[in-house]
């Protein structure tokens, strides 16, 4: 079946889908993103994302490709032509084509492009047995709240966590606290089961997934705190897991070279997936 993409108003094949060089996107990563989990054709949290990917927007002056509206229109439009009852979709824009100039350019379009992403469920074994964090320094910009598509900093933290047999980091901001996952929030469980999370600031994503499980956390009757927390208290904790849009929730036992509890995958953390998944459908 032929994949099919969407770029500045245009449903092409995925193959010949693209952007010109000058795309501000391509020289300055000067743009955001979102990306969204589909579950049996919808988009879960489909308001949240959009609220977020009009913030980022307005963050960065890029005005709104479209009406909210017809956004919502072309992501359908994308699930049902690529058939995609669960997945990912991925939308872009970026402040448009223009001769590179640092300063935003005048009379320029906003680039627009959205992606389905067909995913593989993540292994049994992985949600089963929990998986691996590396720690390592948050050498990021100090406006992480914008979703922006300039990712050198994770795609570099990711590669290190991958090379250390690792699935994702956490990174640490100066005064030894950790901040988040390359590509998702962390969270650890204290002794007396209390669940820990950083309070959102610049230093964070705003996860969609953490604010829902923010929700599902209060409505199960499990005391949440948003606060800061180091990395020993994290090595100290009883469990510890991610959020994402594509992990859900993933429990953590190891971090670095510390065992997280008694090793196992958490109860909390196990019942908080569960939750999340009847939650979302997925
Ligand atoms: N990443 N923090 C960072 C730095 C992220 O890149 C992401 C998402 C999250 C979790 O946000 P959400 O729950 O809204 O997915 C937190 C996405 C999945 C990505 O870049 O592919």
């Amino acid at each position: 079946m032929a994949r099919i993409t969407y770029v500045n108003g245009a449903y092409l094949p995925h193959d010949r889908a693209g952007v010109h060089i000058e795309d501000r996107g391509f020289q300055f990563a000067d743009g955001i993103y979102e990306v969204v989990q589909v579950a049996n054709g919808i988009i879960v949290d489909l308001d949240w994302h959009l609220d977020r990917f009009e913030y980022s927007l307005n963050e960065l002056k890029i005005p709104m490709p479209m009406t909210r509206a017809a956004l919502m229109v072309v992501m359908k439009n994308i699930i049902a032509k690529n058939y995609l009852p669960y997945g990912v979709v991925y939308m872009q824009v970026t402040r448009g084509v223009a001769k590179r100039d640092f300063a935003f350019p005048r009379d320029v379009q906003p680039s627009l492009v959205v992606v389905a992403m067909r995913m593989k469920p993540w292994p049994d074994a992985m949600i089963e047995n929990g998986v691996k964090v590396i720690t390592l320094p948050d050498i990021r910009w100090k406006r992480c709240d914008i979703k922006s598509v300039s990712l050198l900093a994770p795609v570099l933290g990711k590669q290190q966590a991958k090379e250390a047999g690792a699935f994702e980091g956490w990174m640490v901001d100066e005064n030894g606290f950790i901040t988040e996952g390359t590509s998702s929030n962390a969270f650890i469980v204290t002794k007396d089961k209390e669940i820990i999370t950083r309070a959102k600031d610049h230093r964070i994503l705003g996860g969609i997934t953490r604010a829902r499980l923010l929700v599902i956390a209060q409505e199960h009757g499990y005391i949440l705190k948003e606060r800061l927390f180091t990395v020993a208290e994290a090595k100290a904790s009883s469990e510890a897991f991610i959020s994402s849009s594509s992990t859900f929730v993933m429990p953590v036992v190891q971090i670095d070279d510390a065992v997280v509890g008694d090793g196992k995958v958490g109860a909390i953390s196990k019942a908080l997936r569960k939750a999340y998944r009847e939650f979302a459908g997925i």
